[in-house]
């Protein structure tokens, strides 16, 4: 049997400025799916939403994952248990950490040496064949773990920060969001334009004040990129309840991360706050998670 895991990630800066090519830089943390793979004599798929063989409304990653690694492998027989600590479609890369889990545990199981970069390449192909659109940024992050400054994906270090987490437990829809702001730039193109350049000035400032470790610094810029991300419509009464609430208990800084409308807020704070901050959210109505970040990308485990 062959046990894997990947990570889920957090947008520190520049989501939906990403979209208009602006520098954005991500995160892996450490709430990570885990997928065990072992030889069966046909296809099961097991999680904490039922039984199924190949099932592409059920299990529409795993069962995508599955279909694209044939190309690899003869994949008929195999038993796949599914176990995540992501909540699922909250902006957190729920879906990427358990396409990527999944390709790499068959990828060992079947012996088909794939690469880091064919796994995350291949990642981003079942979240096409899924969604019918996809950024290549979750399946990458999930596959490399570390940080990133996107689109160049350079590799960046920022050590012993606390993140807390706040879902909304409200779904949103990336697409629908990503839709909303392509209409507010049609309608005021100047103004919508240059908002997204200063999101992406705000991660070229950010990228300073991460290879510095200067925590302060971050978050100050967590706080202008919220302002900014609010001002086009992605934020929510929810999210911005949970966001200066953890403001209040000394976060350095708090911002929506992913697409916004619901899903995820996110907290950087200093160890000796977290529990603060994390008390601060589940007061004002949201679920927290307390985790960091981590360089530990796809693994067998
Ligand atoms: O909510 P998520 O994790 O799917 O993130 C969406 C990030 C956007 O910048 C809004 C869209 C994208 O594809 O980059």
């Amino acid at each position: 049997m062959i046990t894997s895991s990947a990570p889920g990630k957090i947008y520190l800066f520049g989501e939906h400025a990403v979209v208009y090519g602006e520098n954005a830089i991500c995160c892996a943390i450490e709430l990570r799916t885990h997928v065990q793979a072992e030889f069966n004599d046909h296809i099961e798929i097991n999680s904490v939403l039922g039984r199924s063989g190949l099932n592409f409304e059920k299990h529409p990653y795993v069962s995508a994952a599955i279909e694209r690694m044939k190309e690899f492998a003869p994949v008929d027989g195999v038993k796949i248990n599914i176990n995540s600590e992501l909540p699922v479609g909250s902006g957190l890369g729920s879906s990427a950490a358990l396409t990527v889990s999944t390709i790499q545990a068959l990828n060992h199981l079947f012996h088909c040496g794939l690469s880091l970069e064919q796994i995350a390449d291949l990642g981003y192909n079942v979240e096409w064949d899924v969604q019918g659109n996809a950024s290549p940024t979750d399946t990458y992050v999930s596959t490399m773990g570390g940080v990133f400054m996107l689109p160049s994906r350079r590799k960046l270090e920022l050590n012993d920060c606390g993140i807390v987490i706040g879902d909304t437990k409200k779904n949103s829809s990336t697409k629908k969001l990503v839709t909303n702001v392509a209409e507010l730039k049609n309608r005021f193109p100047e103004i919508v334009t240059s908002i997204l350049s200063t999101i992406g000035k705000i991660t070229y400032c950010g990228e300073y004040s991460v290879c510095n470790g200067d925590y302060e610094s971050i978050g100050k810029l967590m706080n202008i990129n919220q302002g900014l991300l609010d001002s086009i419509g992605v934020g929510s009464l929810e999210l911005s309840q949970l966001i200066y609430s953890a403001r209040s208990k000394g976060a350095y800084g708090a911002k929506l991360t992913g697409a916004g409308g619901g899903g995820c807020m996110i907290a950087l704070a200093d160890a000796s706050k977290t529990v603060d901050v994390s008390d601060a959210i589940k007061s004002a109505g949201g679920v927290p998670i307390t985790t960091n970040i981590t360089d530990k990308g796809v693994v067998v485990e």
